[in-house]
């Protein structure tokens, strides 16, 4: 035997003296019948550089259950008998304990709380930032890896906090053309902040009507996007060329246990089961985890689960399949699947009064881009406000493709931007506030006239005809 063979012998055997002392102290060990003296149980020890690894012989202990095996005060009691070393207990292989052989260095903190600020928004065009973890920032990719996340967690435990900060941070890395936003609120307190959004497919719903009006658009949304793909020949939205893909449709739900058995739910697990290759994703969050909210169904298509505080270790098995959310004390901490394995994140918050610097409507950046303003101009001065998909082709045809115009067409009406049409042959036509983002005020009065362009100091009434340009000359009309 070498002298380092010699001490780790020594070292494997004073860690076992101090497990089977442990267990004799707890009464775990079997007891001869003639004296009443204890069975020493027999282990084989495997030794790695960091790890003793004991594999222990079942008969010789006292019927030790597995509950009492892998109880944590037990646990605590072995690592103060071996000077703090950390100690495992395998779950699932049986019998086995494994004892750290450095004194473990100390498990990092988690930080009290995590305020979101512009340092932990992650690179990448869907990413955002959970909130820290033992070894660093935790990120969610929304795209791909945590497309379909559910939260659960009771009342007040930080799910809402934690919703608002990944939309915020979305908000503010992509514009209206990479995100959408669908939102459903029906306690009303927390998303209007995100009201007045470009990117917002439709105001946030409050009313279950709503709500079951905008799930139901979405998946019809899902659908064409599904057929627009088919007919490029790619599999997936992110394939499509550049300048026609899809932008990522985020559904947010703060509070799904309202919807129970109604259609909206039935919507949302087809979103969250075949959204993904058309770039839709899904946040569903509930205070209510029981089985009837969350059913099988609804589960395995949303693979990403955070939950919160909870109370029971029931309530955990049902947001995550797992027991361990009973145990979190803290408000905004949460034990999520995110990463290679189960981790405790405590999750970004938007700092009370900072709201607005994360999600400042008027900073979003211009609403349209140039081509859009362009279109609505041109659908103004030379459409007479209608907005007909053809004629725009026409003319802007090297600046945005056919089906990018039919898409913002859409997407426009949905948003109440255009009108509907009445009939099939009908156009759409601009609304006053489409015409406004566009810089024009428009005389509803007086049938959709233009009175002139708004913004800066240029309001309309100090205007010449000729600062107008030369499409609007003639139709300009005084104001009052
Ligand atoms: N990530 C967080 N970290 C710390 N505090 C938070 C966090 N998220 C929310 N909070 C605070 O906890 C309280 C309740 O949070 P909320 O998100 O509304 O809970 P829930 O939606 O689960 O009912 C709020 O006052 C909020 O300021
Ligand atoms: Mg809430």
């Amino acid at each position: 035997m070498t002298a380092r063979m010699v001490s780790q012998h020594s070292e494997v055997v004073t860690y076992w003296r101090g497990v089977t002392s442990t267990l004799a102290q707890r009464g775990l060990l079997r007891q001869r019948r003639d004296d009443g003296s204890t069975v020493i149980p027999s282990a084989t020890g495997l030794v790695t550089p960091d790890f003793v690894a004991f594999v222990l012989d079942m008969h010789r202990l006292a019927g030790v259950s597995r509950e009492q095996w892998l109880d944590c005060d037990l646990h605590a009691q072995v690592r103060a008998t071996l000077q703090g070393r950390r100690v495992f207990c395998a779950d699932s292989a049986g019998l086995a304990l494994v004892v750290a052989r450095n004194p473990g260095e100390r498990r990092k903190r988690l930080p009290a709380r995590v305020v979101l600020t512009g340092d932990l928004l992650p690179q990448g065009e869907y990413t955002v930032c959970l909130g820290m973890g033992r070894e660093g920032p935790v990120i969610l990719d929304l795209s791909a890896g945590e497309r379909a996340i559910l939260v659960g967690g009771e009342s007040g435990s930080g799910k809402t906090g934690t919703v608002k900060s990944i939309i915020a941070q979305a908000v503010r890395k992509c514009g209206p053309d990479k995100l959408n936003l669908a939102l459903v609120d029906l306690k009303r307190l927390d998303f209007p902040i995100f009201d007045g959004l470009p990117h917002l497919i439709a105001p946030v719903a409050t009313e279950e009507a709503d709500a079951e009006a905008l799930a139901s658009w979405c998946v019809g949304e899902m659908e064409r996007r599904q057929a627009v793909m088919q007919q490029a020949q790619v599999t997936r939205w992110d394939k499509l060329p550049d300048g026609e893909r899809f932008p990522l449709l985020l559904v947010v739900v703060d509070e799904c246990a309202d919807f129970g058995n109604s259609p909206v739910m039935g919507d949302l697990v087809r979103l969250a089961r075949k959204g993904r290759a058309s770039g839709v994703s899904l946040i569903l969050a509930t205070q209510r985890p029981d089985a009837q909210v969350l059913s099988s169904q609804v589960k395995t298509n949303l693979p990403t689960r955070l939950a919160f505080r909870v109370t029971s270790s029931m309530d955990s098995r049902i947001i995550l399949d797992r027991t361990g959310a009973q145990e979190i004390k803290r408000r905004g901490l949460c034990l999520c699947n995110v990463g290679a394995n189960w981790q405790k994140v405590q999750t970004a918050f938007l700092q009370e009064g900072s709201e607005g610097e994360w999600v400042d409507v008027g900073q979003v950046g211009p609403v349209l881009s140039d081509v859009e303003r362009a279109l609505v101009s041109y659908a103004l001065g030379e459409l007479d406000g209608a907005f007909i998909v053809g004629k725009l082709y026409e003319t802007f045809k090297g600046q945005i493709s056919k089906r990018k115009l039919a898409d913002l067409a859409r997407t426009w009406e949905r948003r109440g931007w255009l009108t509907e049409p009445a009939h099939a042959t009908d156009p759409r036509r601009v609304m006053p506030e489409l015409a406004e983002l566009a810089g024009y005020a428009l005389d509803v009065q007086n049938g959709d006239r233009v009175i002139g362009m708004i913004g800066g100091d240029r309001d309309a009434q100090a205007m010449t005809g000729s600062e107008l340009p030369p499409f609007l000359r003639d139709r300009r009309v005084a104001v009052a």
